[in-house]
């Protein structure tokens, strides 16, 4: 009698723990695993479809001698996310005022993909991004000078070649912050 009860007891232990660390990793998925994008355009299907779609039009519209060159500077990825995320959204700030509309696209979805990124732009300053504080990082002014540096069109083309690297950058830095540790790097700056 006294073995069966431990033995039931130490089951129910088992059990117990068993428990607990189901509870921990469906917690811990909540917690970590699920970033929420800061502005839902950015998680949507059809707007990665059209960006991907107009940045190929553009790019086939490059010269031979264009195609090595690139505009966007790579990130620097152990800078703070947030920072990226808004120094990417002075970026795109610059697209909506300087390149989009001197970019004649035939694609169909053209209209609706301008809407979704004035989306974005607005949703990002609503969630905090300075866009002026971003308007001398050496990143944005490095971006500025080598589109100045190319003709008109041949720039225009090559930027919107670049939409989907900047709509991608935008995607994986644009997130509410998932674990108190990255709230702590955010307060820090
Ligand atoms: C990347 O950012 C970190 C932290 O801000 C900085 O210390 C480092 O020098 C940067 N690296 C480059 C290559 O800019
Ligand atoms: C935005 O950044 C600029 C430049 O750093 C600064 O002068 C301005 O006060 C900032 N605005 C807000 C609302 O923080």
């Amino acid at each position: 009698m006294k073995l069966q009860n431990s033995a039931i007891a130490s089951c129910l232990h088992s059990a117990a723990a068993a428990l607990a660390v189901l509870f921990l990793v469906c917690w811990t998925e909540q917690v970590v695993s699920k970033p929420v994008h800061l502005s839902p355009p950015l998680k949507d299907s059809k707007m990665h479809k059209d960006v991907l779609e107009v940045s190929h039009e553009a790019q086939r519209k490059e010269l031979e001698e264009d195609t090595s060159i690139r505009l966007m500077p790579r990130v620097n990825h152990t800078q703070n996310h947030m920072e990226i995320c808004c120094l990417h959204a002075n970026i795109l700030n610059f697209y909506l005022n300087n390149i989009l509309h001197k970019y004649s696209s035939e694609h169909p979805n053209m209209d609706r993909l301008k809407t979704n990124l004035h989306r974005v732009s607005e949703d990002l300053q609503t969630q905090g991004c300075n866009l002026t504080h971003y308007h001398d990082h050496r990143h944005t002014v490095e971006f500025r000078r080598k589109l100045e540096r190319m003709e008109d069109q041949r720039g225009i083309n090559k930027a919107v070649g670049e939409t989907y690297i900047l709509f991608t950058y935008l995607h994986d830095y644009c997130m509410e912050p998932k674990a108190a540790t990255d709230a702590i790097d955010v307060s820090k700056n």
